[in-house]
């Protein structure tokens, strides 16, 4: 009898951090350590996601959150696990997070060098459903010299150090990238408790005829969103088959299939949220970093590269297209038309 053959050359979220920062000869560690903090708040965040219906963690916490969102159980659970386990890796000085209306600043945490950006669930108002939600974050390197202000982290895209986000579905998955680097995504092994290499250097396909938006609010689009949303209707691809749609309404899930299958994902600003809706610091940035860095493009609804979008507050928001590179020159050709 044969026996079954085991793959022992298995690529631990651990070990590829380990190893990163051993090709990084200026490493402190300090990263390193910063990696296994966020990692550890991926996995209590996905545990208590998939008890939430046992335990009576379903439903709404009864407050709303600075961006006007009401705040479901789990959205002020996951802040709070984020928010503790950034303040015990002593290596981060401050954060912002959805859900709170402030920057944090860890006063203890004395030689820290790190500025994180971090959405705890995204997509949560479809916790209760069970469907997909994540958690989306972006690191920043505090400027030289700084002992930690609001500057260090109200920066653009192209400064991020590292960004990613999780998606907690059939499996939770990781996806990170830092800066000028590859996209690779993890798998966590539940048995385990590890995140393994399963998606090494992802790259998008260049194009797809998938698009995914909430069109619930093209009655609010601008004339330009309008008709390049109708076009990709009309059109049919190279093998006679229109474009699909797709809308999941958790920034992650849908990002994930995009990042996967090519496509395009767009949240456009509109006549009802001028500025749009997802916020530059914890959701479009960090998401736009990713896109990029696996080949796509991702644009603000100005069609300015959305990496180079420099926020002014802390939660402020941005329109957004993101996905494969010749899905996003349609959007960009349908801009310049009306322009
Ligand atoms: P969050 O749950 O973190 O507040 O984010 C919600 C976001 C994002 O996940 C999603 O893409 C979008 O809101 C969905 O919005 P609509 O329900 O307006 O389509
Ligand atoms: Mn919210
Ligand atoms: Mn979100
Ligand atoms: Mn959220």
């Amino acid at each position: 009898e044969e026996m079954e053959k085991v793959n022992t050359h298995i690529v631990t979220l651990t070990r590829f951090l380990t190893e990163e920062q051993v090709k990084h000869k200026e490493a402190t560690g300090d990263f390193t350590l910063l990696c296994h903090a966020l990692q550890f708040s991926f996995k209590s965040i996905a545990y208590y996601i998939r008890r939430a219906t046992l335990v009576n963690l379903t439903g709404l916490a009864g407050s709303s959150n600075t961006t006007g969102d009401e705040q479901k159980k789990l959205d002020v659970i996951s802040n709070d696990l984020f928010i503790e386990a950034m303040r015990s890796s002593g290596k981060c000085a401050l954060l912002v997070s959805e859900e709170e209306e402030d920057v944090i600043f860890f006063k203890d945490s004395k030689n820290a060098r790190y500025a994180v950006a971090c959405d705890p669930i995204d997509g949560s108002s479809n916790l209760d459903a069970g469907v997909s939600v994540g958690t989306i974050f972006g690191i920043h390197k505090l400027a030289e010299g700084s002992m930690g202000t609001k500057e260090d982290i109200l920066k653009p895209g192209t400064e991020l150090l590292a960004a990613g986000f999780t998606m907690y579905g059939a499996s939770a998955q990781l996806v990170i990238t830092m800066k000028g680097g590859s996209v690779n995504g993890f798998t966590l092994d539940q048995a385990l408790g590890e995140f393994i290499l399963t998606h090494p250097d992802m790259r998008l396909p260049k194009k797809r005829a998938i698009y995914s938006v909430n069109e619930g609010n093209s009655l609010y689009w601008e004339d330009n969103v309008k008709n390049y949303f109708n076009s990709l209707k009309e059109a049919t691809t190279e093998n006679g088959k229109p474009y699909s749609a797709r809308y999941i309404g958790s920034m992650v899930a849908d990002a994930y299939r995009t990042l996967l299958y090519g496509g395009i994902f767009a949240y456009p600003a509109d006549k009802k949220s001028p500025k749009g809706k997802l916020r530059i610091l914890y959701e479009c940035a960090p998401m736009a970093m990713v896109f990029e860095n696996a080949g796509g493009q991702a644009l603000d609804s100005h069609m300015k590269r959305m990496l180079e979008v420099v926020p002014e507050h802390i939660h402020d928001r941005s329109g957004i297209f993101m996905g494969s590179y010749d899905e996003i020159e349609k959007v960009k050709a349908f801009h310049k038309l009306s322009a």
